[in-house]
């Protein structure tokens, strides 16, 4: 069988003002609609031996989460709620020791809950082509040809192929989020592709890695996943327990060491849309290049991603521009700052 694990951690800061740390991306309706989460769970179907999803996710999202699984009549298998972020790498390892109880050599197919992916089927076949490297004990990742210098991904050069077909690869180096100048050079050289930052490997695999590279985190969430307390539709895992275990992310913590690494290439117009930018890429543009949403009116507009939640947008004479209205909040910024929008959500986190 194989066990869907959906992480739905993060606070997506860089979408702010519609992304709040009470109402996270992956749980807003952004390019579709359906939600993220939903849109997540919902290009599975049709992935053959297949369980109920496990939700790894922070608890104060609970009841939202419960929803939108509801909503379109998925029961997960578990809903494990942390009561810290401890990024991904004790998230996935609680996952993998919840999907051992139900199966000792279970797969696990891990997936962030807040991916765009505009061919699923690319991404079913992918999974399906991953799936006996797996059980062969490989860390399976999913590469994504690079087109840009993105230092806020992973990067993943390939060794020797190991099926006759060439769908399947060694991982011969995986470098999580270079600067710059490195990821200029792994652009250059053509020999690298990004880290979806999905993976499909054997549970007992990743926790013996894991045993292997961080043996504190393992013990750590050994302790919180035997502590854990069933409370009515959730898995509430020890807090004392949980928020001693060091954070890292599976990228980091496992990734860049293990030598169990293969790489799958994935051609499914993946897309991790982090920022406003990547909102504008993916979304369908109108004969000015504008993505306009909600109600707004436009003279002599054009590159612009404008979105108005509650009230009217008028613009004139705009170029390139995000402007994204909400009842409480207003952001206004060029599309090439659309990553700093995260410095005004640390400065309203100081109190600013
Ligand atoms: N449950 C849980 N707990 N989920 C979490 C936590 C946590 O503490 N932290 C993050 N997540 C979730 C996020 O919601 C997201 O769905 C996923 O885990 C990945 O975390 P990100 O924080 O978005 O990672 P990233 O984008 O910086 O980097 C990863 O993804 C890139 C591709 O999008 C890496 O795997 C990179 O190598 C990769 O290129
Ligand atoms: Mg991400």
């Amino acid at each position: 069988k194989l066990i869907p694990v959906i992480l739905s951690g993060g606070v997506g800061s860089r979408l702010w003002p519609l992304s709040r740390e009470h109402y996270p991306k992956q749980l807003l309706a952004l390019a579709g609609e359906k939600t993220m989460l939903q849109d997540t769970v919902t290009r599975l179907n049709g992935l053959a031996d297949l369980t109920g999803p496990i939700v790894v996710c922070n608890e104060v999202h609970r009841f939202l989460i419960a929803e939108q699984l509801r909503a379109l009549n998925i029961t997960p298998l578990h809903l494990i709620l942390e009561p810290v972020g401890r990024n991904t790498a004790p998230a996935v390892a609680i996952a993998a020791l919840t999907a051992q109880a139900e199966e000792a050599d279970a797969l696990i197919l891990v997936l962030p809950a807040d991916h765009l992916i505009q061919n699923p089927e690319a991404f079913r076949d992918a999974v399906t082509a991953g799936k006996s490297a797996a059980a062969q004990g490989h860390l399976v990742t999913f590469g994504v040809v690079p087109t840009r210098p993105e230092t806020g991904y992973g990067y993943i050069k390939t060794g020797e192929s190991l099926t006759p077909d060439n769908a399947v690869f060694k991982v011969a180096q995986f470098v999580e989020k270079p600067d710059l100048n490195t990821a200029t050079n792994y652009l250059k050289s053509g020999d690298y592709y990004w880290n979806s930052g999905m993976f499909l490997f054997r549970a007992d695999v990743y926790l013996a890695e894991l045993a292997r590279y961080s043996p504190d985190m393992l013990i750590a969430c050994q302790q919180a996943y035997e502590k854990a307390k069933q409370d009515a539709d959730f898995l509430r895992i020890d807090s004392e327990s949980f928020t001693q275990c060091p954070a890292n992310s599976v990228d980091y913590a496992v990734m860049e060491k293990t030598e169990m690494g293969a790489l799958i290439p994935l051609s499914a117009q993946w897309s991790d849309v982090g920022a406003w930018s990547a909102l504008w890429e993916v979304s369908p543009r109108d004969e000015n290049e504008n993505v306009l949403l909600g109600d707004v009116l436009t003279h002599e507009v054009k590159n612009c991603y404008l979105r108005a939640e509650h009230r009217l947008i008028a613009g004139i004479g705009l170029d390139n521009l995000i402007v994204i209205e909400t009842a409480d909040a207003v952001l206004i910024a060029p599309i090439e700052q659309a990553q700093t929008v995260k410095k005004i959500v640390e400065q309203l986190k100081a109190g600013n």
